[in-house]
C-alpha cells in the first residue's frame, strides 16, 4: 500500500540520513526502484513529473501500476508516490488519482501567492493524510518543460511556508536540474544553514541530485536534508548501459532485439544507481 511520505522524513530528519526521491518514467524505471529499495530495506519515494506523467498514459495508468507491483512483487517497504513539481491543477489531478503525495511548485508566483495556494493545499492534502511538498527560490535548469533560473531561496519567505505546515520543504540552493556546468560553483550552504535556522524541524528538500558530490551530499544531510532528488543519473545510466548493448551488436545476436533482453542491461543499470544512492544518502535498512 503507498504512504504518505511524512513518517519516513521525519524518521530520517531525525536519524541524520534523507530518503531518496528516484523519478520514473515507465516500468522498467519503476520495478527497478522498487526491487531495489525492497532489497536493501530502505523507504523510497517515485516521482512522477507532470511530463512523465502525461508520456505514462496519466496519473491513474501509474497509480495502477505501482499498486500492482507493490503487491505481485511483495514490496513491504515504504513507498510513496508522489508528483513532482506539481501546478495547482495538476496537484488535484494527480490526489484524484491516488497518488500518496504531492508536490505544489509555487516558487514562480509572487510569495503571497504561493502562500495563498500552498496554505489551500496544507488543508485538502492533511485531510486526505498524503504529505505535501512546497517550494521556495526555483531550481535551476530544466525538467520536463519545468525552466527554473536557479534562484537562492530567502530563508524568511521559507519561514512563513514552513509555518503552514507543509510536510516538507524545497528551497533552492543553487542547485540545478540534470548535469551541473563545469563552472558550477556548489551548493550555497551558508543558506543552507539559515534556512534551517528559520524552518525548525521541517524535513528539507534537496533538487538535482544528479552530480552532486559526495561531500555535498553529506553536508547537506547534516543541515536538514532529508529528502533527496535523483532523476539524470538514472537515465544517463540507463542510456549507456543500452548503448553498450547495440553498440557490442547483442540486439542483432540469437534473440537479442526481445525487449526483455534490449531493456535488461538498462534495467540492472538503474538498479545499481539507486543502491549506490541510498547507501550514500544513509536509507539502507531504514525501512
Ligand atoms: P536531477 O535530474 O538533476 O537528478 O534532478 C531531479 C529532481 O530534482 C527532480 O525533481
Amino acid at each position: 500500500m503507498l504512504v504518505s511520505a511524512k513518517e519516513m522524513l521525519n524518521a530520517a530528519r531525525d536519524g541524520k540520513y534523507a530518503v531518496g526521491q528516484f523519478n520514473i518514467n515507465n516500468l522498467e524505471w519503476t520495478k527497478a526502484i522498487l526491487l531495489t529499495a525492497q532489497e536493501n530495506k530502505s523507504p523510497v519515494i517515485l516521482g512522477v513529473s507532470e511530463g512523465a506523467g502525461k508520456y505514462m498514459g496519466g496519473y491513474k495508468t501509474i497509480v495502477g501500476m505501482v499498486n500492482g507491483l507493490l503487491e505481485e512483487l511483495n514490496i513491504t517497504v515504504p513507498v510513496a508516490l508522489h508528483l513532482d513539481h506539481g501546478s495547482y491543477e495538476g496537484c488535484f489531478k494527480a490526489m484524484e488519482a491516488g497518488f500518496s503525495s504531492i508536490m505544489f511548485d509555487g516558487s514562480h508566483y509572487p510569495i503571497a501567492e504561493n502562500i495563498a495556494k500552498t496554505t489551500e493545499l496544507v488543508k485538502i492534502t492533511g485531510e486526505k493524510g498524503l504529505s505535501l511538498e512546497a517550494e521556495v527560490g526555483s531550481i535551476g535548469g530544466e525538467e520536463d518543460g519545468v525552466v527554473g533560473t536557479g534562484e537562492v531561496a530567502d530563508p524568511a519567505e521559507c519561514k512563513s511556508i514552513a509555518d503552514l505546515g507543509v510536510t516538507m520543504l524545497a528551497a533552492g540552493i543553487g542547485n540545478i536540474h540534470g548535469k551541473y556546468p563545469a563552472n558550477w560553483t556548489g551548493l550555497n550552504f551558508e543558506v543552507l544553514a539559515k534556512i534551517k535556522e528559520a524552518t525548525g524541524d521541517m524535513p528539507l528538500v534537496l533538487h538535482g541530485g544528479t552530480g552532486i558530490p559526495e561531500s555535498m551530499i553529506k553536508e547537506g544531510i547534516s543541515l536538514g536534508v532529508a529528502k533527496i532528488n535523483v532523476n539524470t543519473e538514472c537515465q544517463l545510466s540507463f542510456a549507456e548501459a543500452t548503448r553498450k548493448y547495440i553498440e557490442a551488436g547483442k540486439d542483432l545476436q540469437s534473440k537479442g532485439f526481445d525487449p526483455r533482453k534490449l531493456l535488461a542491461p538498462g534495467f540492472e543499470a538503474i538498479k545499481a544507481t539507486v543502491k549506490e544512492k541510498m547507501e550514500l544518502f544513509g536509507s539502507v535498512n531504514r525501512a
